[in-house]
């Protein structure tokens, strides 16, 4: 495992019993973003299946289950696939409708893992990643593993954070400082998913309460981002 992946690991699973508590309002915010966009700018099928990748706790779970059919997430923290299922066990929805995995399909070294080759993990009509893209390593490598689990015609999704200065933040598994319009079209152009491609600003910034204790305030601008399958 890289560097930033086990610093990830270590990190989330450290913070995760505290996660939807500390990100309460924030969280909260984009939970609400991203039910009004669902239909509209993101497109996501009333019915459709969801891959919810880096799910953590669930958010774009929650976000989506007005419209969605099944919510599959995916997490490298165990402790987060934890508080995933834990809650989907107290809302009832666990495991028909939402079910989260531990795993990682981003890396460059293992194509197509064993865990995830059961067709359930496929033929998405969207997957999703909240605030994960700028922990992950290959940007690009991951957008493209997601699309190969999209069904022709498929949403790709990402909510991340516009370019912010870089702090030092490699502890917590933060590979990148945010990414520009242009960034983030050429990574769904070249994982095939350019279709319909558009990119959304939130009007105001996301506070988070970011760390190891949650005492270290950041504020971020936000973007919504979605293409098609080709
Ligand atoms: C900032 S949290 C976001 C969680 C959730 N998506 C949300 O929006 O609240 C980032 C999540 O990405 C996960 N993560 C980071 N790198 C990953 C990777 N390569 N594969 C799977 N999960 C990853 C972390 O464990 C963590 O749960």
């Amino acid at each position: 495992m890289s560097d930033s992946l086990n610093a990830n690991r270590e990190h989330f699973n450290k913070i995760a019993a505290d996660y939807d508590k500390r990100h309460e309002k924030g969280v909260g915010q984009l939970e609400d973003e991203i039910k009004a966009s669902a239909e509209e700018f993101i497109g996501l099928k009333q019915g459709g299946r969801v891959l919810d990748y880096a799910c953590g706790t669930g958010l774009l779970s929650r976000a989506f289950a007005s419209r969605a059919s099944q919510s599959i997430g995916i997490d490298l923290a165990e402790s987060m696939v934890e508080a995933y299922n834990a809650k989907a066990k107290s809302e009832g929805t666990f495991p028909d409708k939402k079910e989260a995995y531990l795993g990682n399909i981003t890396l460059p070294g293992d194509p197509s893992p064993e865990a995830f080759s059961d067709p359930k993990f496929y033929n998405f009509d969207l997957a999703g990643v909240g605030a994960g893209f700028h922990h992950f390593d290959d940007t690009t490598l991951s957008a493209k593993r997601l699309s190969e689990r999209l069904k022709a015609g498929g949403v790709l999704f990402i909510l991340d954070f516009l370019p912010h200065a870089p702090e030092a933040t490699g502890a917590y598994g933060v590979t990148h400082h945010g990414f520009t319009e242009d960034n983030v079209r050429k990574m769904f152009e070249d994982a095939g998913c350019g279709g319909e491609f558009a990119f959304k600003k939130l009007k105001e910034p996301i506070v988070f309460w970011a760390g190891e204790k949650g005492d270290r305030r950041m504020e971020r601008s936000v973007f919504l981002a979605r293409g098609a399958k080709l």
